[in-house]
Parts: C-alpha cells; structure tokens; sequence
C-alpha cells in the first residue's frame, strides 16, 4: 500500500520543475494525479510516462488565473477519477518583468497576483466542495522564502506569496470542522529550468549570489521538496494545519 493508495490529487503547474516532481512521487505511492498547466506538450507527457509505469494520470490544459479554465479542469478531474482529496496549489512564479516596486511596470503586478495567489484561492473554492463530500481532504500551498524574510526584486510575486500565508492559516481555520488540513510549503530557491534561467541572466527576480549562499545545505532540487509535500498530502501529517514549513536548506534561519 503506498501512502496515497486511492486518493485522488489536482496539482497545477505540474508539467515541470517542483510540480512534476510531485506528480510522479504521488503517483508511485498510489495516487491517481491531475495535472494542470499551460505547458501541454511536457505536461502530457508526464502524464504519459506515469501511466506507463502503471500509475493514473491526466492532463489537462488551463491556466490557473483563469477561473472558467480552472474550474473545468477539477470538475473534469472530480468526474473522471470520483473525486478529490488533494489539490496542491504549486503553478506560480515570478516572470523577468516582475522587479522591484519602483522599477516595474504595474501591469506585472497583475499578473503575479493572477498566477501566484487568484489561482491558488479560486482553485480552493472549486476543490473543497469536493473534498467536503469525501469527508475531508489536504490542500498544500505553494508561498516561497521571499514571503518569510525581507527581499526585493520580485515585489509583486512577494506580494502574492504573502498572501498564501495567510490564506493558508485562514483556510486552515475555515476547513478544520470539514477534515480537510491546509498548510504551505514556503522552498528557498530550487535549480528547476526557470529559476537556472533567471539566474543565467542575472535577473533581479531570481536568487542573487547573496541569498544563494544563505542556503546553509545548498540551493535545492525539485526531488528533495515532493516528499514535504508528500508528508502535507498523506496521514503522515493529519494532525497538522495552518503552517507554513520552509523547505530552503536553512535560508530563512541564516
Ligand atoms: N524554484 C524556486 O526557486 C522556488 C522558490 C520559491 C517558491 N517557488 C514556488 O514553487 C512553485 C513551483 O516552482 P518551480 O520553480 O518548480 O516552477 P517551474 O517554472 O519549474 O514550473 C512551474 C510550472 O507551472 C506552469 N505554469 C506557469 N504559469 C501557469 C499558469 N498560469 N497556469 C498553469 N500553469 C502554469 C509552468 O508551465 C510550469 O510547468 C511556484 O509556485 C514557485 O513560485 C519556487
């Protein structure tokens, strides 16, 4: 028996980096996955490679910041698989245009909101029913060490990811009488292609040298934050909701 055996999980953003890691370790413990993203090609494909190594997985493409596209999406999970336990909110990120507050345009502010905390909070409101009629459920948030500590260079997506926080807690109050726990894994910063190319190019959005060596255990891999989100997933954590875990190779107590 894996420690997913006949749940059922949405998770977004999951045809690349953190996402897709978690995808397939939540399909190896038994978990049929659904997978949104607006990346079809990547995200069908790891759809595809999980069904073949036995496990259940769809794809489907929205984009999370758009509520009619979300919401299908579960529906067509719900109604496909009978179901939903798990919606872990990751798809989200801070683009090259988001920058500090009195270099960029506004309009990126919109966008950041959109993708990192309107997606999550409508993909919430259209889960929950569904977890509420399957006796309760586990949602994981996706907020970011910007959110625990002070930095600048991607103001707008820490704007978002602040807002997590405390949706986090405030879901966290709102669902505890439906079983359904809600709790926030906050990563450091985690080689996936888009932070490398970031990185790359030097842009103030991405992890600088100087937030790079806070890591006291190094910058992170996609692999070592899937089990964090395993362990909110699974009965592992049933007794714990509300919080917000770091998962930053000691960053935020550097
Ligand atoms: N990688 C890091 O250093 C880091 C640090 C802190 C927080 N995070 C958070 O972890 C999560 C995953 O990050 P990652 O580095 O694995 O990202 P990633 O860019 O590697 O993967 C994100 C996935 O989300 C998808 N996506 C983007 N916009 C979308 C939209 N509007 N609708 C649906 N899907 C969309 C992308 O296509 C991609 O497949 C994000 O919420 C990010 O903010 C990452």
């Amino acid at each position: 028996m894996g420690k997913l055996s006949n749940k059922v999980a949405v998770i977004t953003g999951g045809s690349a980096g953190i996402g897709k890691a978690s995808a397939f370790l939540f399909a190896e413990e038994g978990c049929a996955v659904g997978i949104i993203d607006i990346n079809e090609a990547d995200g069908e494909q790891v759809a595809q490679e999980i069904r073949i190594s036995g496990g259940k997985a769809t794809f489907i493409k929205a984009d999370v910041s758009n509520a009619d596209q979300l919401e299908a999406a579960i529906e067509a999970f719900a109604d496909e698989f009978g179901g939903i336990d798990i919606l872990y909110n990751n798809a989200g990120g801070a683009t090259p245009r988001d920058d500090h507050l009195l270099n960029m345009p506004l309009d990126e502010f919109d966008h950041a909101i959109g993708l990192n905390l309107f997606g999550p909070f409508a993909a919430c409101k259209f889960a929950i029913p569904h977890m509420d009629k399957r006796g309760g459920g586990s949602i994981i948030n996706t907020a970011s060490i910007r959110a625990m500590i002070g930095t600048s260079g991607a103001d707008g997506y820490t704007s978002a990811k602040g807002g997590i926080v405390t949706l986090t807690r405030a879901l966290a109050v709102q669902c505890a009488a439906k079983n359904i726990r809600v709790n926030a894994i906050a990563p450091g910063a985690v080689l996936t292609e888009r932070v490398k190319k970031l990185m790359a190019a030097g842009n103030d959005s991405g992890p600088d040298q100087k937030m790079a060596e806070r890591h006291l255990l190094g910058m992170g891999e996609p692999d070592q934050v899937a089990p964090v989100a395993l362990f909110f997933a699974c009965a592992d954590s049933r007794w714990v909701t509300g919080q917000i875990l770091p998962v930053d190779g000691g960053a935020c107590m550097n």
